[in-house]
């Protein structure tokens, strides 16, 4: 079952650049994630999130609207099962595909109605340790008018992937530009990044 998520993302990545799959995480995990995700919220404890290195607050506005507060194992129940879960993709990814990840990094991300993230790229021009991105939503019952969408930008077209609670998304982080159209509603993830350091 697991596996077959995995395989998935796997197979979708190198067919056609990204894999993305509904119900990647199991729905006790996602619910207790997007709780954690409110506390914290409630508690004051996210912030926007610096862009590269040398980069403003003020600057960063203009390209991205979210707050962020990166996971760790330690801090809650939800946290650690879903890093153990990405441990387990991580073995997966590294037993098939030889690609030798060792590290990783996960942030919850917060858009409120009318934040965006402008097209980009995830890896850092001075820092290439990240090597392939991964997002997965906490959304309930989104819908098409709630917008937010992410594009992902192809060669020869764009794919747009809707905020669905549970959906996971994978690609290079190095390679494919992507962005996340203005939400009309408040937009719960979790973004991170499988690194070779
Ligand atoms: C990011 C990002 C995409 C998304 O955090 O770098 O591109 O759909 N997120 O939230
Ligand atoms: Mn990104």
């Amino acid at each position: 079952m697991q596996e077959e998520k995995f395989e998935e993302l796997i197979s979708g990545l190198l067919d056609r650049q990204f894999g993305t799959v509904p119900h990647f995480i199991p729905p006790a995990i996602e619910a207790a994630l997007r709780e954690q995700l409110r506390a914290y919220d409630a508690d004051g404890k996210m912030f926007p999130a610096g862009v590269g290195q040398h980069t403003s607050y003020a600057r960063n506005e203009q390209l991205r609207g979210d707050v962020i507060k990166w996971l760790e194992k330690d801090n809650s129940p939800a946290e650690k099962a879903f890093l153990e879960y990405i441990e387990a993709f991580i073995e997966y990814l590294n037993k098939t595909c030889y690609t030798g990840i060792n590290s990783y990094e996960f942030h919850f991300a917060r858009y409120e109605a009318g934040s965006f993230y402008k097209r980009h790229r995830d890896q850092f021009k001075t820092d290439t340790g990240r090597k392939f991105s991964l997002v997965v939503y906490l959304n309930e019952g989104w819908r098409a008018e709630d917008a937010g969408q992410l594009i992902i930008y192809l060669d020869e077209q764009q794919i747009t992937i809707l905020p669905e609670g549970g959906r996971a998304t994978f690609f290079r982080s190095d390679e494919i530009d992507h962005e996340v159209q203005p939400t009309n509603r408040n937009r719960l993830s979790i973004a991170g990044w499988l690194k070779r350091v």
